[in-house]
């Protein structure tokens, strides 16, 4: 399996803070926000990763990351995103990269704290599809959100104002390679982006979506800068990507 990193948009919501960087470059206590997706595709045994950037800072997370071999990647590969059209648009720059396999995409703003091991294993396991992640929130307004019929996602719903669930999509999602084909499919929503939410329902529809519900916290960073601080307390309080506590 092959990683993809979205560290694209505008950042508009972190202003002033991204007036001159990329926001995925700001500091998390004591590290760039980028390193905490990188990390967990590393920790996930995943050994080749394409960064997706874009804006006038693109530059600076090659002097940054270099060829990515410190954090144990084979190469780190680049890409540019043009504008700002979209997650699921700037995941179809990664088609060539993917060269058909399966790859699990990661929000360049999203922090988990606990190894995503176990739902790589169980995807490739799946051997096909589609599969995310959720998580429980008390915001589920800002979030992709999934309403459960049991353990089944039967629809999510982008930034819903009526939530029907408090479970949020979080930004790192396992695809086969058909993810590609149904990216050419999309419309762009109302915000006039590609949506990834729409990609998901595609999976569902087709009935080759699952959904692991996660252990410890999950924090997107990137939100606005309340949720920014937040994740600075809460990522020097207790770490991030850790090993999962045992099962009991
Ligand atoms: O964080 C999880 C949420 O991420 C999900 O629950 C939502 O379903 C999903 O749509 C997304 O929501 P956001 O509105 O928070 O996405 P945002 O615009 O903040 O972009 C998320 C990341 O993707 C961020 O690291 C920047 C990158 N990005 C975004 C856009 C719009 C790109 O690389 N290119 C883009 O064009």
């Amino acid at each position: 399996m092959k990683g993809v990193i979205l560290a694209g948009g505008t950042g508009t919501r972190m202003l002033p803070l991204t007036k001159v960087t990329n926001k995925h470059l700001l500091p998390i206590y004591n590290k760039p926000m980028i390193y905490y997706p990188l990390e967990c595709l590393a920790n996930a045994g995943i050994e080749e990763v394409l960064l997706v950037t874009g804006g006038n800072n693109s530059g600076d997370f090659i002097r940054l990351l270099g060829n990515g071999r410190e954090f144990g990647f084979k190469n780190l590969n680049y890409t540019y995103q043009e504008g700002a059209g979209g997650i699921a648009q700037a995941l179809a720059l990664a088609e060539h990269f993917a060269d058909g396999q399966s790859i699990c995409l990661i929000l360049g703003d999203n922090i988990v704290e606990y190894s995503i091991r176990d739902s790589c294993r169980r995807f490739r396991h799946q051997g096909q599809g589609a599969k995310i992640l959720l998580a429980q929130v008390e915001n589920p307004k800002a979030y992709g959100v999934a309403e459960l019929d049991g353990d089944r996602v039967a629809r999510i719903v982008e930034k819903p104002a009526q939530p029907k669930s408090n479970w949020a999509v979080i930004g790192i999602y396992f695809y086969d390679a058909k993810v590609f084909d149904i990216v050419r499919t999309l419309k762009p929503s109302a915000r006039n982006e590609l949506e990834i939410t729409d990609v998901n329902n595609a999976y569902i529809h087709r009935g080759e979506m699952t959904a692991d519900r996660i252990v410890g916290w999950w924090a997107d960073a990137g939100e606005n800068i309340d949720f920014y601080l937040k994740a600075c307390v809460t990522v020097s309080q207790s770490g991030a990507n850790k090993e999962p506590p045992a099962a009991p």
